[in-house]
């Protein structure tokens, strides 16, 4: 038990050039902004966060060679693996440039379309993200994200928060549930549209469930280890890290058999603004 606790995330090209199963966690997000999104010919289109490529090359295939798409990312490992689907795809109506987008290299009101799936909102700074893209956008262009919202992996919190409660961890606990409330609603989100300049013009919200056999395999998932792991065992101090997690796995496992496996609810929201 508890080996996860030593996981660090290697970024090397060898591992993003295997990056094939961790980005069914982005397929929800990316199905939902492309079920919504509308596409319009001769656009210029930004993909903010475009790390390996999705859905930045799904849209460009779908958009077809009118449109000119840019990926926009800092991240050198994911942007290789783009640019080598790129050239084995054949497309060449997109590129990638390396750069975070709290400074975009484009003109002021440039751009038709940006989109971000899972992105911009959880950046570093998004506030001066959300004014980059004001600034980019032409007038009435949009900015469309989709994002996971406030109540993601419920069912996993809530067991969480009981392992702490239990374990009499009350300092614990509250960062916690303050890492919970930092993850946005729509209202929240819109705010950021509002902020910067933007009208939200539309907005749609869907759930889905991710089923774990327990917590054990929930916890030692590679794809769970690269993205959570880390948030969750800063809040422990070192020396109460194994009894902690311990507990919770245990807990996990024990609602697992009564509930026939960890089926954790995530709820999304596709959020579209326009440039008043
Ligand atoms: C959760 S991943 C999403 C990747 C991809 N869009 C997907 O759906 O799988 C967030 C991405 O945003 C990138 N990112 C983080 N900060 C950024 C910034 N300031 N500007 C641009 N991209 C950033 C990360 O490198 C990462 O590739």
């Amino acid at each position: 038990m508890t080996d996860y606790l030593n996981y660090e995330f290697q970024d090397t090209a060898a591992f993003v050039g295997t990056f094939d199963e961790a980005p069914l966690w982005s397929a929800s997000f990316g199905l939902l902004l492309l079920k919504h999104l509308e596409l319009k010919p001769n656009q210029t289109v930004l993909d903010i966060g475009s790390g390996a490529g999705f859905p930045l090359m799904e849209l460009a295939g779908r958009l077809g060679n009118s449109c000119k798409l840019y990926g926009v990312d800092p991240w050198k490992n994911a942007n290789e693996r783009a640019k080598q689907k790129i050239k084995n795809y054949g497309l060449s109506n997109v590129e990638i440039i390396e750069s975070s987008a709290e400074k975009l290299p484009f003109d002021n009101s440039s751009i038709d379309l940006i989109v971000s799936n899972l992105g911009i909102n959880n950046f570093e700074k998004p506030e001066v993200v959300f004014q980059e893209c004001h600034r980019v956008l032409k007038k009435e262009g949009r900015l469309v994200l989709t994002t996971n919202l406030n109540g993601h992996w419920i069912e996993f919190y809530k067991i969480f928060e009981s392992t702490l409660k239990q374990l009499g961890e009350k300092e614990i606990l509250n960062k916690l549930i303050a890492e919970q409330e930092h993850r946005g609603s729509v209202e929240s989100i819109s705010k950021m549209f509002t902020n910067a300049g933007f009208e939200v013009n539309r907005h749609f919200e869907e759930s889905f469930k991710m089923n774990f056999l327990d917590g054990s395999a929930f916890l030692n998932h590679p794809f769970v280890k690269l993205g959570w792991l880390s948030s969750w065992r800063n809040l422990i101090p070192v020396d109460l890290r194994k009894e902690v997690f311990g507990n919770l796995e245990k807990n996990l496992n024990s609602f697992a058999v009564e509930a026939n496996g960890l089926n954790l609810s995530i709820p999304m929201a596709f959020i579209e603004g326009v440039k008043l």
